[in-house]
């Protein structure tokens, strides 16, 4: 199974100039809660913003492009074929970004785990796709409150595909 997981602004925005939007304390965590022992994978951009990397107690999998090239505590893929190839013994199989690895993946995967931030972002640079309920059936929602350490009110929602 394929699962996507991602915090998305009002207008779908996930990043800027390379980074997270915001620092929601409770998303991490949450974040960290539902990929501890899966595989996660992500494009090299996102490798590189992580803060430690590769992400502990995670097989972590970078797609790039460029042969040859190594990230540290990783293993490398050079196309989406490959990481299939790679997860199709794994029970769920986390796809952690970015743009556009999540644009390459939304078509194949089977669950998404959207953090609804309930904020806007207008100079963003990076964005997900629209999730259209025609494709996205809403599983679960929990909400949440803005507190000292999550500077919004956020929504953890659970989607999966109607096929
Ligand atoms: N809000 C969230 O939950 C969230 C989560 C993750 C990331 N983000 C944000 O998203 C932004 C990064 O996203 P991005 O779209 O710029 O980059 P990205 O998706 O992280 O990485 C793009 C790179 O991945 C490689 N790649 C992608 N598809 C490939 C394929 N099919 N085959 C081989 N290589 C492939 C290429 O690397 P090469 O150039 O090496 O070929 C490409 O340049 C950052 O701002 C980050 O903070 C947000």
């Amino acid at each position: 199974m394929i699962s996507i997981i991602v915090a998305i602004a009002e207008n779908y925005a996930i990043g800027r100039h390379g980074e997270l939007l915001c620092h929601l304390s409770a998303d991490l965590a949450y974040f960290k809660k539902v990929t501890s022992g899966k595989t996660v994978v992500m494009g090299e951009r996102t490798y590189l913003s992580l803060p430690h990397r590769p992400l502990p107690n995670r097989r972590n999998i970078v797609l790039t492009d460029v042969p040859d090239k190594t990230f540290s505590g990783a293993q490398v893929a050079y196309s989406i074929n490959q990481v299939l190839e790679m997860t199709k013994d794994e029970d769920e199989c986390f796809i952690i970004g970015g743009g556009m690895v999540y644009r390459q993946f939304m078509p194949l995967a089977d669950k998404l785990y959207i953090t609804h931030i309930h904020h806007s972002w207008e100079d963003a640079d990076t964005f997900f796709p629209v999730i259209r309920p025609e494709h996205w059936h809403l599983e679960s929602i929990s909400e949440n409150k803005a507190d000292d350490k999550n500077p919004f009110d956020f929504d953890f929602a659970i989607y999966t595909a109607k096929r």
